[in-house]
Protein backbone atom coordinates (compact mmCIF):
# COMPACT_ATOMS: atom_id res chain seq x y z
CA UNK A 1 0.00 0.00 0.00
CA UNK A 2 0.98 4.00 -0.31
CA UNK A 3 1.24 6.75 2.02
CA UNK A 4 1.12 10.01 1.96
CA UNK A 5 3.07 12.49 4.83
CA UNK A 6 2.04 15.94 3.97
CA UNK A 7 4.95 18.55 5.90
CA UNK A 8 3.13 21.87 5.94
CA UNK A 9 6.38 24.08 6.60
CA UNK A 10 6.71 28.03 6.69
CA UNK A 11 8.25 28.32 3.75
CA UNK A 12 6.94 25.71 1.29
CA UNK A 13 4.23 22.33 1.74
CA UNK A 14 6.59 18.99 1.16
CA UNK A 15 4.88 15.72 0.12
CA UNK A 16 6.21 12.39 0.71
CA UNK A 17 4.56 8.97 -1.05
CA UNK A 18 6.30 6.04 0.37
CA UNK A 19 5.51 2.16 0.10
CA UNK A 20 4.62 0.31 3.15
CA UNK A 21 7.98 -1.66 3.57
CA UNK A 22 9.42 2.46 4.52
CA UNK A 23 11.00 3.07 0.47
CA UNK A 24 9.83 6.49 -0.10
CA UNK A 25 8.67 6.62 -4.10
CA UNK A 26 8.45 10.34 -4.63
CA UNK A 27 9.06 13.91 -2.96
CA UNK A 28 7.49 16.89 -4.14
CA UNK A 29 7.19 20.40 -2.76
CA UNK A 30 4.84 23.68 -3.90
CA UNK A 31 5.69 27.08 -1.64
CA UNK A 32 3.39 29.78 -0.72
CA UNK A 33 4.28 34.00 0.93
CA UNK A 34 5.05 34.17 4.48
CA UNK A 35 3.53 37.94 5.35
CA UNK A 36 5.37 40.09 7.86
CA UNK A 37 2.66 43.04 7.94
CA UNK A 38 4.06 44.99 10.71
CA UNK A 39 7.74 44.18 12.17
CA UNK A 40 7.55 41.19 14.48
CA UNK A 41 4.34 39.69 13.05
CA UNK A 42 4.38 36.60 10.64
CA UNK A 43 1.50 35.49 8.88
CA UNK A 44 0.47 32.96 6.11
CA UNK A 45 -2.75 32.55 4.31
CA UNK A 46 -4.71 29.06 4.82
CA UNK A 47 -6.25 28.83 1.50
CA UNK A 48 -2.69 29.10 0.04
CA UNK A 49 -1.15 26.00 2.23
CA UNK A 50 -4.50 23.88 1.25
CA UNK A 51 -4.03 25.11 -2.72
CA UNK A 52 -0.35 24.42 -2.91
CA UNK A 53 -1.33 20.98 -1.14
CA UNK A 54 -3.84 20.04 -3.13
CA UNK A 55 -1.47 20.90 -6.57
CA UNK A 56 1.62 19.26 -4.96
CA UNK A 57 -0.83 16.28 -4.16
CA UNK A 58 -1.44 15.90 -8.06
CA UNK A 59 1.96 15.85 -9.21
CA UNK A 60 2.77 13.41 -6.37
CA UNK A 61 0.46 10.94 -7.13
CA UNK A 62 0.87 11.83 -11.54
CA UNK A 63 2.78 8.09 -12.32
CA UNK A 64 1.66 5.79 -9.41
CA UNK A 65 -0.38 3.08 -8.93
CA UNK A 66 -3.65 5.45 -7.28
CA UNK A 67 -5.87 2.80 -6.04
CA UNK A 68 -2.94 1.88 -3.81
CA UNK A 69 -3.29 5.00 -1.71
CA UNK A 70 -4.21 3.66 1.53
CA UNK A 71 -3.49 6.64 3.87
CA UNK A 72 -2.84 10.08 4.33
CA UNK A 73 -1.23 12.09 7.37
CA UNK A 74 0.65 15.02 8.52
CA UNK A 75 3.78 17.05 10.67
CA UNK A 76 2.40 20.68 10.48
CA UNK A 77 4.23 23.80 11.91
CA UNK A 78 3.11 24.59 15.17
CA UNK A 79 0.79 27.16 17.35
CA UNK A 80 -0.67 28.95 14.31
CA UNK A 81 -4.14 30.11 14.77
CA UNK A 82 -6.45 29.28 12.10
CA UNK A 83 -10.04 30.06 12.70
CA UNK A 84 -13.12 29.93 10.65
CA UNK A 85 -17.00 31.36 10.99
CA UNK A 86 -20.04 29.94 10.76
CA UNK A 87 -19.71 29.05 6.95
CA UNK A 88 -16.41 27.77 7.48
CA UNK A 89 -14.40 30.59 5.68
CA UNK A 90 -11.01 31.63 7.12
CA UNK A 91 -11.47 35.13 9.11
CA UNK A 92 -8.23 36.30 9.12
CA UNK A 93 -4.95 35.14 7.75
CA UNK A 94 -3.08 32.82 10.12
CA UNK A 95 -0.98 34.07 12.87
CA UNK A 96 2.15 31.93 12.72
CA UNK A 97 4.45 30.18 15.18
CA UNK A 98 7.13 32.98 14.96
CA UNK A 99 4.78 36.18 15.36
CA UNK A 100 5.62 38.35 17.87
CA UNK A 101 2.70 40.33 18.36
CA UNK A 102 1.37 38.54 21.57
CA UNK A 103 4.03 40.41 24.35
CA UNK A 104 1.05 42.23 25.87
CA UNK A 105 -1.21 38.69 26.16
CA UNK A 106 2.00 36.96 27.05
CA UNK A 107 2.68 39.44 29.75
CA UNK A 108 -0.90 38.92 31.29
CA UNK A 109 -1.05 35.10 30.88
CA UNK A 110 2.69 35.05 32.70
CA UNK A 111 2.11 37.75 35.01
CA UNK A 112 -1.41 38.09 36.01
CA UNK A 113 -2.79 34.69 35.67
CA UNK A 114 0.48 33.56 36.56
CA UNK A 115 3.27 30.91 35.45
CA UNK A 116 2.20 28.73 38.19
CA UNK A 117 -0.99 28.56 37.62
CA UNK A 118 -0.49 27.81 33.51
CA UNK A 119 2.08 25.22 34.34
CA UNK A 120 -0.29 23.88 36.67
CA UNK A 121 -3.36 23.77 33.78
CA UNK A 122 -1.09 23.30 31.13
CA UNK A 123 2.75 22.17 31.85
CA UNK A 124 3.92 24.92 29.94
CA UNK A 125 3.97 29.15 30.44
CA UNK A 126 3.21 31.52 27.70
CA UNK A 127 5.50 32.01 24.97
CA UNK A 128 4.35 34.86 22.18
CA UNK A 129 4.14 32.55 19.28
CA UNK A 130 1.82 29.87 21.32
CA UNK A 131 -1.62 29.68 20.39
CA UNK A 132 -3.62 30.93 23.50
CA UNK A 133 -2.23 34.56 23.56
CA UNK A 134 -3.25 34.96 19.82
CA UNK A 135 -6.77 33.70 20.99
CA UNK A 136 -6.37 36.69 23.76
CA UNK A 137 -5.11 39.07 20.88
CA UNK A 138 -8.02 38.83 18.74
CA UNK A 139 -10.26 39.08 21.50
CA UNK A 140 -8.34 42.33 22.50
CA UNK A 141 -7.35 43.87 19.17
CA UNK A 142 -10.25 42.18 16.96
CA UNK A 143 -13.20 41.73 18.77
CA UNK A 144 -15.70 41.89 15.50
CA UNK A 145 -13.31 38.93 14.14
CA UNK A 146 -13.57 37.02 17.46
CA UNK A 147 -17.14 36.96 17.62
CA UNK A 148 -17.63 35.58 14.58
CA UNK A 149 -15.32 32.43 15.91
CA UNK A 150 -16.75 29.05 15.30
CA UNK A 151 -14.02 26.97 14.87
CA UNK A 152 -10.17 27.73 16.00
CA UNK A 153 -7.44 25.07 14.49
CA UNK A 154 -3.86 24.50 13.90
CA UNK A 155 -2.35 25.36 10.32
CA UNK A 156 -2.32 21.31 9.63
CA UNK A 157 -5.74 20.68 11.10
CA UNK A 158 -7.01 22.72 8.31
CA UNK A 159 -5.30 20.95 5.73
CA UNK A 160 -6.86 17.94 7.41
CA UNK A 161 -10.60 19.44 8.43
CA UNK A 162 -10.82 19.99 4.04
CA UNK A 163 -9.79 16.75 3.25
CA UNK A 164 -11.90 14.64 5.73
CA UNK A 165 -14.39 17.39 6.90
CA UNK A 166 -13.28 16.25 10.45
CA UNK A 167 -12.48 19.51 12.88
CA UNK A 168 -9.38 17.18 14.69
CA UNK A 169 -6.27 17.70 16.14
CA UNK A 170 -3.41 15.45 17.82
CA UNK A 171 -2.31 15.79 20.94
CA UNK A 172 1.54 16.70 20.12
CA UNK A 173 0.21 20.23 18.42
CA UNK A 174 -2.64 20.77 20.63
CA UNK A 175 0.50 21.12 23.42
CA UNK A 176 1.54 23.87 21.87
CA UNK A 177 -1.59 25.85 22.42
CA UNK A 178 -1.36 26.41 25.66
CA UNK A 179 -5.35 25.62 26.21
CA UNK A 180 -3.99 21.99 26.24
CA UNK A 181 -3.95 19.45 29.77
CA UNK A 182 -0.72 17.92 28.30
CA UNK A 183 -0.32 15.01 30.95
CA UNK A 184 -3.96 13.85 30.75
CA UNK A 185 -4.50 14.57 27.25
CA UNK A 186 -7.36 16.78 27.18
CA UNK A 187 -8.42 20.02 26.78
CA UNK A 188 -7.83 22.47 30.27
CA UNK A 189 -11.14 24.16 31.28
CA UNK A 190 -9.69 26.25 33.10
CA UNK A 191 -7.62 28.03 29.86
CA UNK A 192 -11.01 27.67 27.98
CA UNK A 193 -12.09 29.86 30.55
CA UNK A 194 -8.84 32.55 30.87
CA UNK A 195 -9.03 32.38 26.57
CA UNK A 196 -13.08 33.07 26.55
CA UNK A 197 -13.92 30.33 24.39
CA UNK A 198 -15.90 27.15 24.38
CA UNK A 199 -15.00 23.58 23.87
CA UNK A 200 -17.28 23.40 20.95
CA UNK A 201 -15.10 25.60 18.71
CA UNK A 202 -12.37 23.22 19.63
CA UNK A 203 -11.38 19.95 17.62
CA UNK A 204 -11.61 16.87 18.75
CA UNK A 205 -8.12 15.37 20.14
CA UNK A 206 -6.56 12.66 18.69
CA UNK A 207 -3.47 10.45 19.48
CA UNK A 208 -1.37 10.67 15.95
CA UNK A 209 -0.97 7.57 14.73
CA UNK A 210 -5.32 7.59 14.96
CA UNK A 211 -7.48 8.13 12.11
CA UNK A 212 -10.09 10.59 12.04
CA UNK A 213 -11.87 9.46 8.99
CA UNK A 214 -11.76 9.03 5.27
CA UNK A 215 -11.16 11.56 2.41
CA UNK A 216 -14.46 13.40 1.35
CA UNK A 217 -16.09 12.38 -1.80
CA UNK A 218 -15.03 15.25 -3.86
CA UNK A 219 -11.82 14.99 -2.62
CA UNK A 220 -11.53 11.13 -3.96
CA UNK A 221 -12.57 12.41 -6.72
CA UNK A 222 -10.14 15.42 -7.98
CA UNK A 223 -7.37 13.18 -7.09
CA UNK A 224 -8.65 10.19 -8.74
CA UNK A 225 -7.38 7.66 -5.21
CA UNK A 226 -10.10 5.37 -3.18
CA UNK A 227 -13.19 7.20 -1.28
CA UNK A 228 -11.19 4.73 1.40
CA UNK A 229 -8.26 6.63 2.32
CA UNK A 230 -8.03 7.77 5.85
CA UNK A 231 -6.95 10.79 6.92
CA UNK A 232 -4.65 10.16 9.65
CA UNK A 233 -4.36 12.99 12.59
CA UNK A 234 -0.69 13.38 12.47
CA UNK A 235 1.82 15.66 14.69
CA UNK A 236 3.39 19.12 14.92
CA UNK A 237 6.19 18.65 12.99
CA UNK A 238 8.69 18.48 15.44
CA UNK A 239 6.84 15.31 16.87
CA UNK A 240 6.28 13.94 13.40
CA UNK A 241 9.95 14.59 12.61
CA UNK A 242 11.27 12.71 15.87
CA UNK A 243 8.90 9.85 14.32
CA UNK A 244 10.46 10.17 10.86
CA UNK A 245 13.93 10.23 12.29
CA UNK A 246 13.15 7.11 14.86
CA UNK A 247 13.65 9.59 18.29
CA UNK A 248 10.74 7.73 20.06
CA UNK A 249 10.23 5.93 23.30
CA UNK A 250 12.75 6.99 26.06
CA UNK A 251 15.59 9.65 25.87
CA UNK A 252 16.41 9.70 22.46
CA UNK A 253 17.38 13.07 21.19
CA UNK A 254 16.48 14.91 17.58
CA UNK A 255 17.84 18.41 16.08
CA UNK A 256 15.94 20.12 13.60
CA UNK A 257 17.35 22.47 11.91
CA UNK A 258 14.22 24.35 10.09
CA UNK A 259 13.35 27.73 9.67
CA UNK A 260 13.19 27.37 13.16
CA UNK A 261 15.92 25.18 14.96
CA UNK A 262 15.08 22.66 17.71
CA UNK A 263 16.40 20.62 19.93
CA UNK A 264 13.54 17.42 20.72
CA UNK A 265 14.18 14.74 23.89
CA UNK A 266 11.49 12.01 23.70
CA UNK A 267 10.55 10.60 27.38
CA UNK A 268 7.98 7.70 28.34
CA UNK A 269 7.08 9.24 31.37
CA UNK A 270 5.55 13.12 31.88
CA UNK A 271 8.11 15.62 33.20
CA UNK A 272 8.27 19.09 33.78
CA UNK A 273 11.16 21.51 33.64
CA UNK A 274 10.34 23.70 36.37
CA UNK A 275 11.50 26.82 35.25
CA UNK A 276 9.30 26.38 31.69
CA UNK A 277 12.36 26.98 29.61
CA UNK A 278 11.37 24.02 27.86
CA UNK A 279 8.20 23.06 26.41
CA UNK A 280 6.67 19.92 27.83
CA UNK A 281 4.56 18.26 24.95
CA UNK A 282 2.91 15.02 24.31
CA UNK A 283 4.62 13.14 21.55
CA UNK A 284 3.04 11.43 18.31
CA UNK A 285 4.49 7.68 19.58
CA UNK A 286 1.47 7.78 22.82
CA UNK A 287 4.07 8.96 25.31
CA UNK A 288 5.96 12.76 25.84
CA UNK A 289 8.57 14.76 24.89
CA UNK A 290 11.03 17.76 26.66
CA UNK A 291 11.84 20.40 23.39
CA UNK A 292 13.58 23.92 23.30
CA UNK A 293 12.48 25.78 20.72
CA UNK A 294 14.69 28.88 18.51
CA UNK A 295 12.94 30.46 16.47
CA UNK A 296 15.40 31.09 13.43
CA UNK A 297 17.93 28.38 12.46
CA UNK A 298 18.49 27.51 9.45
CA UNK A 299 16.78 31.00 8.06
CA UNK A 300 19.93 33.01 9.93
CA UNK A 301 21.26 31.22 7.06
CA UNK A 302 19.62 31.81 4.47
CA UNK A 303 19.26 35.56 5.40
CA UNK A 304 22.55 35.74 5.51
CA UNK A 305 23.49 34.12 1.84
CA UNK A 306 19.94 35.38 0.44
CA UNK A 307 20.05 38.82 1.80
CA UNK A 308 23.04 39.61 2.93
CA UNK A 309 26.09 38.63 0.68
CA UNK A 310 23.73 37.71 -2.40
CA UNK A 311 24.60 34.64 -3.18
CA UNK A 312 22.81 30.98 -3.48
CA UNK A 313 26.14 28.67 -3.01
CA UNK A 314 25.95 27.78 0.32
CA UNK A 315 28.25 25.46 -0.22
CA UNK A 316 30.49 27.02 -1.89
CA UNK A 317 30.58 29.94 0.81
CA UNK A 318 31.13 27.04 3.53
CA UNK A 319 34.40 25.57 1.94
CA UNK A 320 36.17 28.76 2.73
CA UNK A 321 35.58 28.25 6.40
CA UNK A 322 38.58 26.35 7.54
CA UNK A 323 39.32 27.30 11.25
CA UNK A 324 36.21 25.43 13.26
CA UNK A 325 36.91 26.75 16.60
CA UNK A 326 38.93 29.74 15.80
CA UNK A 327 36.55 32.44 15.23
CA UNK A 328 36.16 35.90 17.02
CA UNK A 329 33.20 36.87 15.57
CA UNK A 330 29.98 35.77 17.55
CA UNK A 331 26.17 36.09 15.79
CA UNK A 332 23.47 35.73 18.10
CA UNK A 333 20.89 34.12 15.99
CA UNK A 334 17.49 35.95 17.46
CA UNK A 335 16.38 37.70 14.20
CA UNK A 336 12.99 36.80 14.78
CA UNK A 337 13.25 37.30 18.79
CA UNK A 338 13.58 34.65 20.88
CA UNK A 339 11.71 31.86 22.41
CA UNK A 340 13.75 28.93 24.00
CA UNK A 341 15.32 29.94 26.63
CA UNK A 342 15.02 33.58 26.65
CA UNK A 343 11.60 34.15 26.18
CA UNK A 344 11.87 37.50 24.77
CA UNK A 345 10.36 38.44 21.47
CA UNK A 346 12.71 41.71 21.98
CA UNK A 347 16.06 39.97 21.67
CA UNK A 348 17.37 40.85 17.92
CA UNK A 349 19.90 39.47 15.37
CA UNK A 350 23.57 40.57 16.46
CA UNK A 351 26.92 40.29 15.18
CA UNK A 352 30.33 40.98 17.82
CA UNK A 353 34.13 40.77 17.63
CA UNK A 354 34.76 41.71 14.24
CA UNK A 355 38.31 43.64 13.58
CA UNK A 356 39.87 44.86 10.34
CA UNK A 357 40.95 41.47 9.40
CA UNK A 358 36.99 39.33 10.12
CA UNK A 359 36.78 37.86 6.88
CA UNK A 360 33.53 37.25 5.07
CA UNK A 361 34.17 33.37 5.69
CA UNK A 362 34.47 34.37 9.40
CA UNK A 363 30.89 36.06 9.50
CA UNK A 364 29.54 32.67 7.85
CA UNK A 365 31.00 30.85 10.03
CA UNK A 366 29.91 32.80 13.25
CA UNK A 367 26.23 32.60 11.79
CA UNK A 368 26.23 28.80 11.70
CA UNK A 369 28.01 28.96 15.04
CA UNK A 370 25.78 31.50 16.89
CA UNK A 371 22.71 29.00 15.79
CA UNK A 372 24.64 25.92 17.17
CA UNK A 373 25.33 27.35 20.44
CA UNK A 374 21.95 28.95 21.11
CA UNK A 375 20.74 25.26 20.62
CA UNK A 376 23.24 24.44 23.33
CA UNK A 377 21.03 26.74 25.22
CA UNK A 378 19.03 24.55 25.42
CA UNK A 379 20.59 21.28 25.71
CA UNK A 380 22.46 22.95 29.11
CA UNK A 381 18.67 23.29 30.47
CA UNK A 382 18.19 19.60 29.46
CA UNK A 383 21.48 18.86 31.06
CA UNK A 384 20.52 20.94 34.25
CA UNK A 385 16.98 18.47 34.33
CA UNK A 386 19.93 15.07 35.06
CA UNK A 387 18.89 14.37 31.28
CA UNK A 388 21.85 12.76 29.90
CA UNK A 389 22.40 12.85 25.99
CA UNK A 390 25.21 10.93 24.50
CA UNK A 391 23.61 10.91 20.90
CA UNK A 392 21.11 12.79 18.52
CA UNK A 393 20.01 12.36 14.79
CA UNK A 394 19.24 15.81 13.46
CA UNK A 395 17.04 16.47 10.26
CA UNK A 396 15.94 19.83 8.37
CA UNK A 397 17.20 21.91 5.42
CA UNK A 398 20.90 22.60 7.93
CA UNK A 399 20.84 18.68 8.45
CA UNK A 400 22.10 18.73 4.81
CA UNK A 401 25.42 20.42 5.86
CA UNK A 402 28.08 18.69 6.64
CA UNK A 403 29.64 21.56 8.01
CA UNK A 404 26.87 22.21 9.96
CA UNK A 405 26.77 18.76 11.41
CA UNK A 406 30.66 19.13 12.50
CA UNK A 407 29.86 21.86 14.27
CA UNK A 408 26.75 21.05 15.93
CA UNK A 409 28.48 17.50 17.28
CA UNK A 410 31.43 19.27 18.59
CA UNK A 411 29.65 22.58 19.81
CA UNK A 412 27.14 20.18 21.84
CA UNK A 413 29.90 17.42 22.16
CA UNK A 414 27.48 14.55 21.33
CA UNK A 415 27.50 12.22 18.54
CA UNK A 416 25.42 13.42 15.37
CA UNK A 417 23.55 10.28 13.53
CA UNK A 418 22.81 11.01 9.98
CA UNK A 419 19.68 8.93 8.69
CA UNK A 420 18.98 7.50 5.14
CA UNK A 421 16.45 10.45 4.62
CA UNK A 422 16.46 13.97 6.40
CA UNK A 423 12.67 13.96 5.37
CA UNK A 424 11.42 14.49 9.03
CA UNK A 425 8.43 15.85 8.76
CA UNK A 426 7.07 14.30 5.99
CA UNK A 427 8.59 10.95 6.46
CA UNK A 428 6.80 11.01 10.06
CA UNK A 429 3.74 11.90 8.65
CA UNK A 430 3.81 8.83 5.87
CA UNK A 431 4.51 6.75 9.17
CA UNK A 432 1.83 7.67 11.22
CA UNK A 433 -0.72 7.44 8.18
CA UNK A 434 1.21 3.54 8.17
CA UNK A 435 0.72 3.11 11.45
CA UNK A 436 -3.38 3.84 11.34
CA UNK A 437 -3.57 1.59 8.29
CA UNK A 438 -2.28 -1.07 10.18
CA UNK A 439 1.09 -1.78 8.37
CA UNK A 440 2.65 -1.62 11.84
CA UNK A 441 1.62 -2.38 15.05
CA UNK A 442 3.10 1.15 16.81
CA UNK A 443 5.11 4.22 15.75
CA UNK A 444 7.90 3.03 18.00
CA UNK A 445 7.99 -0.56 15.51
CA UNK A 446 7.62 1.43 12.42
CA UNK A 447 10.27 3.72 13.59
CA UNK A 448 12.38 0.64 14.49
CA UNK A 449 11.78 -0.95 10.88
CA UNK A 450 12.26 2.18 8.66
CA UNK A 451 14.85 4.32 10.09
CA UNK A 452 18.19 3.70 9.08
CA UNK A 453 21.69 5.13 10.35
CA UNK A 454 23.70 5.69 7.83
CA UNK A 455 26.56 7.78 9.03
CA UNK A 456 27.53 9.12 12.62
CA UNK A 457 29.61 12.08 12.74
CA UNK A 458 32.16 11.74 16.35
CA UNK A 459 33.13 15.19 17.95
CA UNK A 460 36.69 15.45 18.34
CA UNK A 461 38.24 16.34 21.78
CA UNK A 462 40.22 18.95 20.77
CA UNK A 463 37.49 21.04 18.87
CA UNK A 464 35.13 19.98 21.28
CA UNK A 465 37.48 21.46 23.81
CA UNK A 466 37.77 24.71 21.81
CA UNK A 467 34.07 24.99 20.95
CA UNK A 468 33.50 24.95 25.30
CA UNK A 469 35.36 27.82 25.45
CA UNK A 470 33.50 29.59 22.91
CA UNK A 471 30.83 28.40 24.45
CA UNK A 472 31.32 30.04 27.77
CA UNK A 473 31.84 33.63 25.66
CA UNK A 474 28.78 32.97 23.99
CA UNK A 475 26.58 32.78 26.85
CA UNK A 476 28.25 36.43 28.23
CA UNK A 477 26.61 37.88 24.98
CA UNK A 478 22.70 37.35 25.45
CA UNK A 479 23.07 38.85 28.92
CA UNK A 480 24.70 41.61 27.99
CA UNK A 481 22.87 42.68 25.54
CA UNK A 482 19.68 42.42 26.52
CA UNK A 483 19.20 45.92 28.21
CA UNK A 484 19.96 47.28 24.87
CA UNK A 485 17.14 45.37 23.14
CA UNK A 486 14.61 46.68 25.43
CA UNK A 487 15.70 50.12 24.02
CA UNK A 488 16.77 49.75 20.56
CA UNK A 489 13.01 48.03 20.13
C1 LIG B 1 7.92 24.58 17.73
C2 LIG B 1 7.83 25.68 16.76
C3 LIG B 1 8.42 25.53 15.41
C4 LIG B 1 7.37 25.37 14.38
C5 LIG B 1 8.03 25.43 13.02
O1 LIG B 1 7.48 24.91 18.99
O2 LIG B 1 7.27 26.72 17.01
O3 LIG B 1 9.34 24.48 15.36
O4 LIG B 1 6.64 24.22 14.59
O5 LIG B 1 7.32 24.88 12.03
Amino acid sequence: MLYIGVDLGTSAVKLLLMEGNGTIKKIVSREYPIYFPHPGWSEQNPEDWFNQTMDGLKELLADCDRSQVAGISFGGQMHGLVILDKDDKVIRPALLWNDGRTYEECDYLNNVIGKDKLSEYTANISFTGFTAPKILWVKNKEPENFARIEKIMLPKDYIAYRLSGVHCTDVSDASGMLIFDVKNRRWSKEMLEICGIREEQLAKVYESYEAVGNVLPEIAAELDIPQTVKVVAGAGDNAAAAVGTGTVGDGMCNISLGTSGTIFISSEKFGVDKNNALHAFAHADGHYHLMGCMLSAASCNKWWMDEIIGTADYAGEQAKITRLGENHVYFLPYLMGERSPHNNPNARGTFIGMTMDTSRADMTQAVLEGVAFALRDSFEVAKSLGIHIERTKICGGGAKSPLWKKIIANVMNIKVDVIESEEGPALGGAMLAAVACGEYATVEEAAAKLVKVIDTVDPDPELAAKYEERYQQFKEIYPACKPLFEIIK
